[in-house]
């Protein structure tokens, strides 16, 4: 069913796999299966799209160093420890899947080659908890158009690198203390389109040079710039 393409594109060796059926049309491919890409050296791609796939059984991408792995628009409901294990990676995205549990491990300690990307867009996450990121070493996290209306506080603890973060088209009512604090290296945070009304004034404590996007809420007018406290917030868009 598959067919794996590989292409030296260069001295560098720099390898290109993509996947897709002899029609070139992804379907049913339910499981990814446990070593479905193995010893793999710093290939450009490896896209999944369109498969159908359920499951990524642990080590499908064993030994596997690529600069984007892309599984989007497959029905994963479940991410599990051990789904990741041993690939390298600079951007990973897994948009429009269902996914709803990200299982505790996931993410944990997660080492791209070099910092880039973790997309989750158009999926059905509602909560993220407590240290489901811990430590996955990326610049931009990207949850945008879930169903989020909890985040629990330390959810993005130990993201030393993190400098993008997007939840955009949420759910989102309270923002308190505890989520969005004590990151000295956040540049922007997106949380446009959804139903915040209260924020705490002490949310973004200690955020260094944040640009904040609240557009799209129903929060009431005394959030201005000067409105919250011990942050520097560059530009506001409410
Ligand atoms: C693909 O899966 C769908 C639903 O799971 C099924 O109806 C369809 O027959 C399958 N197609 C192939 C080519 O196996
Ligand atoms: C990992 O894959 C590379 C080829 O890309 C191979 O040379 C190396 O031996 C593999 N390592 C292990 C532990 O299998
Ligand atoms: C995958 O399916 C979606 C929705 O059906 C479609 O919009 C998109 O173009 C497809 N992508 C690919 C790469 O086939
Ligand atoms: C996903 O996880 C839930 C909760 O642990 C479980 O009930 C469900 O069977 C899992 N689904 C799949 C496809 O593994
Ligand atoms: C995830 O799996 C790894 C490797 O099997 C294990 O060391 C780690 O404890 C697991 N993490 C969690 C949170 O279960
Ligand atoms: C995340 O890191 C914090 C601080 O090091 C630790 O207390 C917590 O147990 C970690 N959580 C997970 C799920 O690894
Ligand atoms: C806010 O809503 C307006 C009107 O629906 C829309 O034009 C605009 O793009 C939205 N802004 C954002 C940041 O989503």
């Amino acid at each position: 069913m598959f067919i794996l393409s590989s292409l030296v594109i260069s001295a560098f060796l720099i390898i290109s796999t993509t996947c897709f059926d002899i029609n070139n049309v992804n379907k049913n491919i339910t499981v990814l299966k446990k070593h479905s890409y193995m010893n793999l050296n710093l290939v450009v791609s490896i896209r999944i799209q369109n498969c159908s796939v359920k499951i990524i059984e642990e080590e499908a991408f064993k030994n596997v160093s690529v600069l984007l792995l892309e599984i989007t628009d497959n029905n994963i409901k479940n991410l599990t420890n051990g789904s990741f294990a041993e690939v390298l990676f600079v951007d990973l995205i897994l948009d429009r899947n269902e996914i709803e549990l990200i299982e505790e491990g996931t993410f944990n300690n997660i080492h791209p080659l070099w910092k880039g990307l973790l997309s989750l867009q158009k999926n059905n996450i509602e909560t993220i908890e407590k240290g489901v990121f811990n430590g996955t070493d990326i610049r931009i996290l990207s949850l945008d158009d879930n169903q989020i209306t909890n985040i629990q506080p330390g959810a993005f603890e130990q993201m030393h690198h993190l400098r993008i973060l997007t939840l955009s088209k949420n759910k989102l009512r309270n923002i308190g203390v505890g989520i969005f604090q004590n990151f000295p290296g956040l540049f922007s945070l997106d949380l446009s389109e959804n139903h915040i009304n209260k924020i705490d004034k002490l949310a973004f404590e200690d955020d260094k040079e944040l640009f904040l996007n609240l557009e799209n809420n129903t929060i009431s007018t005394e959030v201005s710039k000067w409105y919250f406290e011990n942050t520097k917030i560059i530009a506001l868009f409410k």
